[in-house]
């Protein structure tokens, strides 16, 4: 079982800003968590409007691809709330969609820096800090392109299926430390961007959701509940587990 010795749980959301990112804070915040939502920009507003619900929410800026300035957050976040209980590092961005030879090398670079090594950089000092508090719970943001190919996507597709590795390997690195590490694989999801693109093209929705059985995009906060409950002792032996919330896409 997941201990806390503090009343005030804390939990750090990357990518946290819009879509996918900015519901999990919302999840968070909501469960009571202090939330720290951390994006290359700081959401100022973002942050405001969950205080404005009588949450607690934090913003922060942070590039996760600079590991300097992600080891400067973890740091910070403990000296102001003195612990790091859940952390979603969910921060990415997609390349250009091109086939994989005509993917540039800066293409390439950038998703890898932030889509894995950003990834790499926030577990490696959460895990530091959980080590020194006696446990906590990681969850990483892979996509169901981490356990199928997907066209034009080579470089975005091969960090998405390294997260998951990723998250195996440190939870048997760290399980029998208090410390669970998951992912969690979303299918196509609705966020604002996605929105954004089918009201200039329609016709775009039905191409969508052709391959969805359940028929549909999923929410943003169908993936929060997913990751809330990841990070809940209700999940207590669960690790290493990279969870579709996708509809059935990747199994039919
Ligand atoms: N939306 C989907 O259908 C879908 C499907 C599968 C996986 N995902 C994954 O879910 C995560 C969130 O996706 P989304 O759809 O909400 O995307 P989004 O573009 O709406 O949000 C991503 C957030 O990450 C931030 N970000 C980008 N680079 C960053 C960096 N270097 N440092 C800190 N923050 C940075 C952006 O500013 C943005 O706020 C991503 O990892 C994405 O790959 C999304």
């Amino acid at each position: 079982m997941e201990t806390h010795s503090c009343n005030k749980r804390v939990a750090l959301v990357t990518g946290a800003a819009k879509g996918i990112g900015l519901a999990c804070a919302e999840a968070f915040a909501k469960a009571g968590y202090i939330t720290v939502m951390a994006d290359i920009e700081k959401p100022v507003g973002q942050a405001e409007n969950l205080d404005l619900k009588g949450y607690h929410a934090v913003a922060w800026q942070c590039d996760v691809s600079d590991t300097e300035a992600v080891r400067d957050m973890i740091d910070g976040i403990v000296a102001e709330y003195g612990r790091l209980d859940a952390a979603h590092n969910n921060a990415g961005i997609q390349t250009p969609q091109r086939p994989m030879a005509e993917i540039t090398d800066k293409e390439f670079q950038r998703t890898i820096d932030v889509d894995f090594k950003g990834v790499w950089n926030c577990m490696k000092y959460e895990i530091k800090q959980m080590l020194k508090q006696g446990g906590g719970a990681i969850v990483n943001t892979s996509s169901q392109g981490g356990v199928t190919g997907f066209p034009g996507q080579a470089a975005y597709i091969a960090c998405k299926h390294a997260v998951i590795g990723l998250t195996r390997t440190a939870a048997i690195d760290y399980s029998s430390k208090g410390i669970r590490i998951n992912a969690v694989c979303p299918g196509v999801i609705l966020t604002p961007m996605a929105k954004e693109l089918i009201a200039r093209n329609p016709s775009l929705e039905t191409e969508l959701i052709r391959d969805i059985p359940a028929g549909r995009m999923g929410l943003p906060s169908e993936i929060a509940e997913a990751v809330l409950w990841l990070c809940s002792p209700g999940a207590s032996f669960v690790h290493g587990h990279a969870l579709l919330v996708d509809g059935a896409f990747s199994i039919h």
